[in-house]
């Protein structure tokens, strides 16, 4: 009974407040008046819209206890379908992507791992002879810079510690006025691309019988190497990274139907390829034909071929994974979609690479001079007796880009955050020595050979479009709140066009 003789009692107190103090403060007054009409126009809404429980909290003859249950109710609902829209709304924008597995085996072309090689003898004799000839420099001298300089082609986190120190150096360097941030520059003139060799024989190359696969020349953290039968596009050469010029194209494979990448599908029995052409020992990296060489991933010191077999599942992404979500959605990136300082394609080990040049700057106060360093403010490059002193110290910091704390078990992680590769492979090797191949083919270099063919892949897909998130939004609002579109327009009409005529005197 009581609830039905409030809302006469509460509409007395503001015409009490009109009549008592017209003079004093009118306009409060008529503030007040039109937040009661409003409050009462928006009962009216409660009592008519659609969205039916609300009316419980309005409708005459109902008792407190009742109102304020289904208050209390409706305020869970708005709860949980936010929370809940949030979780889906969260989802779409930070963890939109999954992997799902392919066994229809029978149509996929596999690539075959890619390898990276890295000759264990660096410059030209001859290149540097004429370079010492028209720079004056002789005997003792030209000796000890050559000892430097091949070391200093050669080095890598590893071996920092066998750079020399000779005493004649600093004279000849400052003779030369070679500054550390030329030292790259100068190894690469000293080094001749045998990718480019005229002599068949003498040529760095990887074939397949009479046909040749891709080659170039590439910077990397063990200095000039070769890689072949990779997908990564060509701005990943020598020459792109230090100079931003794209690598001529060699007549030598395009006379023999260069093709970028060799591939094999399960009806192949074996197919692989050898890449040969070089002339002293080698160290070999094998990695997925998605990545790049990991330095501390190697074989080691070779004196002969070797024969690798390896067994490679790949991760592809699906027709539309690209489009569909941004990087941030999808946590991976495609080596095209590099956000890099000092590379301009992206993978997770280049990646990886320019967060150990960012470590080392931290340390040491400079990097070394095997990375690209085409910014618009270059950091400054380590001479010779920094990359002595400072580098082995921190050797393994560097290469784990982690360290234990001293005097406790915690682990100092360098500050680092790379994201995986969309396209890749999960690769495992088998590899062996290939004795005497050396003779078989005239020089070093290794043999990729897959015999097994994977039967699964696996595929990267997105998981919810932008029209899924609305069925998700809208099918959570539909569930705990009765929600619809028509509801919204329904809001829309009620607080325009009819409030429009209520004020009219068009009364519901
Ligand atoms: C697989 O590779 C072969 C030869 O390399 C090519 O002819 C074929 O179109 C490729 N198939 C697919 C599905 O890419
Ligand atoms: C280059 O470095 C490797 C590994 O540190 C070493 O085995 C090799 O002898 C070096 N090459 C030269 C020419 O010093
Ligand atoms: C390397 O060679 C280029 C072209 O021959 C020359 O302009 C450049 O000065 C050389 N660099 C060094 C450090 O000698
Ligand atoms: C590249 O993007 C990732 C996140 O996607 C971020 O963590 C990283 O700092 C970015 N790198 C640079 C150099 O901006």
């Amino acid at each position: 009974m009581s609830t039905v003789q409030k809302p006469p009692a509460r509409l007395e107190q503001p015409t009490k407040a009109w009549t008592t103090q017209p003079s004093k403060k009118p306009r409060r007054a008529a503030i007040c008046g039109l937040i009661i009409e409003a409050f009462e126009y928006f009962k009216l809404y409660l009592a008519t819209c659609c969205n039916h429980c609300y009316v419980y909290l309005v409708k005459e003859g109902l008792t407190w206890a009742e109102r304020i249950f289904w208050l209390i109710l409706i305020a869970v609902s708005h709860y949980a379908s936010l929370y809940i829209a949030m979780q889906s709304i969260d989802r779409f924008l930070t963890k939109n992507a999954y992997m799902g597995i392919e066994r229809d085996y029978f149509s996929w072309n596999t690539s075959l791992p890619s390898l990276t090689i890295c000759p264990m003898e660096r410059l030209d004799r001859e290149v540097f002879n004429q370079y010492c000839h028209s720079h004056y420099i002789t005997g003792q001298n030209k000796d000890d810079l050559w000892d430097l300089l091949e070391h200093l082609a050669n080095s890598t986190y590893m071996n920092f510690q066998d750079i020399p120190n000779h005493s004649s150096l600093e004279g000849t360097l400052d003779k030369l006025q070679l500054k550390p941030n030329k030292y790259m520059e100068l190894i690469y003139n000293l080094t001749v691309d045998h990718t480019l060799n005229p002599v068949d024989k003498l040529r760095i190359r990887c074939i397949d019988n009479d046909e040749y696969i891709h080659s170039r020349q590439v910077l990397t953290e063990y200095g000039l190497c070769y890689l072949t039968n990779n997908n990564i596009d060509d701005r990943y050469s020598s020459k792109y990274l230090l100079f931003g010029e794209m690598p001529e194209y060699s007549e030598y494979e395009i006379k023999h139907n260069v093709r970028r990448i060799q591939m094999g599908s399960y009806p192949d029995k074996y197919i692989d390829f050898n890449f040969i052409g070089f002339q002293s020992p080698i160290d070999v990296y094998a990695h997925s034909s998605y990545e790049v060489m990991k330095v501390d991933n190697n074989y080691g010191y070779t004196t002969e071929n070797l024969y690798y077999e390896p067994f490679s599942p790949e991760i592809t992404t699906d027709h539309n994974f690209e489009t569909e979500a941004s990087v941030r959605q999808r946590n991976c990136r495609f080596s095209h979609e590099s956000n890099l300082t000092h590379f301009p394609v992206y993978t997770k080990n280049i990646c990886l690479q320019e967060c150990r040049l960012n470590l080392v700057y931290k340390v040491c106060k400079c990097i070394p001079h095997f990375y690209p360093n085409r910014l618009r403010k270059p950091k400054p490059v380590c001479d010779y007796k920094t990359l002595r002193e400072c580098m082995p110290q921190h050797e393994s910091y560097f290469l784990k880009l982690y360290r234990q704390r001293p005097n406790s078990k915690k682990l100092d992680m360098a500050p680092c955050y790379c994201e995986q590769n969309c396209r890749g492979s999960v690769l495992s090797l088998k590899v062996s020595l290939y004795t005497r191949s050396k003779q078989l083919y005239g020089s070093y270099g290794a043999t990729m050979t897959e015999k097994e063919w994977p039967t699964v892949r696996y595929k990267r897909e997105i998981y919810l479009t932008f029209t899924d998130l609305l069925v998700y939004i809208g099918g959570t609002a539909g569930f705990f709140l009765g929600f619809s579109v028509l509801g919204v327009i329904e809001i829309f009409y009620f607080f325009t066009m009819r409030l429009l005529f209520h004020l009219f005197g068009y009364k519901l």
